[in-house]
């Protein structure tokens, strides 16, 4: 690993630090400087030793990416770290981006994967995501509405399970209930299950059929699964067949 030139991208996974990956503890523990956002520092503050740490609040991505670089350009190991993981709505396509600039030509972006918020929840939820998904983050800060509910309907059309990142937050509430009733409007019996703060404290799980769905449940710190046609409600666990039980003797 030449630490002099690398920056590094780091997925944390979702919370407790027995789901952040081995690989990252190690670059985590090796650097020299650790930037994020000061939510995610503090999940991570039981590994840190002599790191220098450098921390801003939400909606400050790009101050933090410029302030990882111009440490890296001083050749200091500087890890920037996001939740769940790094490729996953989150820092290490804005450094990719930021970094086709002239002036970091000498510098070169590791991508170190993490668990992200999707599978930490199915594997709390049961089995939701056992055939074909796709996740939409219902943000509209970078994606236009109407993009997201093009790609909402055409996803329920295709029957596929959907996880929802960023649903609702308090000053955006409508998407969420649109995004819903078009599901709904496809078949009323959908499983859905919801996860909020997912191997953090307070973690809180909700299953059951999208008419009983409470809005109100579902915050930022959320993800929610639903179901597609093959997803089961059994025992408070949701899992999608996968169609072994038409091919093969169970
Ligand atoms: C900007 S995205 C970041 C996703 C992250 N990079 C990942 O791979 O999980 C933020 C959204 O991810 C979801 N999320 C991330 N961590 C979560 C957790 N521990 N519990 C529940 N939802 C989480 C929420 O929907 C939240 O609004």
């Amino acid at each position: 690993m030449n630490k002099s030139n690398t920056i590094y991208a780091v997925g944390i996974g979702p919370g407790d630090l027995s789901l952040l990956a081995p690989k990252a503890k190690a670059i985590l523990l090796q650097s020299d400087v650790i930037v994020g956002y000061t939510k995610y520092v503090e999940l991570i503050n039981d590994i840190i030793d002599n790191q220098e740490i450098v921390s801003t609040g939400m909606k400050h991505e790009i101050d933090r990416c410029r302030i990882a670089l111009s440490k890296a350009l001083e050749g200091k190991m500087v890890s920037v770290i996001s939740s769940g993981d790094a490729g996953i709505y989150a820092m290490a396509g804005l450094l990719f981006e930021m970094m086709e600039e002239e002036k970091y030509s000498d510098l070169n972006l590791e991508v170190i994967p993490g668990i992200t918020a999707a599978t930490a929840a199915a594997a709390v939820l049961g089995a939701p995501l056992m055939n074909d998904f796709a996740t939409i983050s219902l943000s509209d800060l970078l994606t236009p509405k109407e993009v997201i509910l093009k790609r909402i309907k055409a996803i329920a059309e295709a029957d596929m399970v959907c996880i929802l990142y960023n649903p609702r937050s308090k000053k955006r509430t409508e998407l969420f209930e649109q995004v819903i009733n078009i599901f709904k409007e496809k078949c009323e019996n959908k499983v859905f299950g919801t996860v909020k703060n997912v191997a953090r404290n307070n973690q809180e799980t909700h299953i059951g059929y999208l008419n009983e769905l409470a809005v109100d449940q579902v915050d930022m710190c959320t993800v929610v699964v639903i179901g597609n046609s093959n997803t089961v409600l059994k025992n408070n666990r949701i899992y999608t067949t996968r169609g072994y039980k038409n091919k093969y003797d169970l």
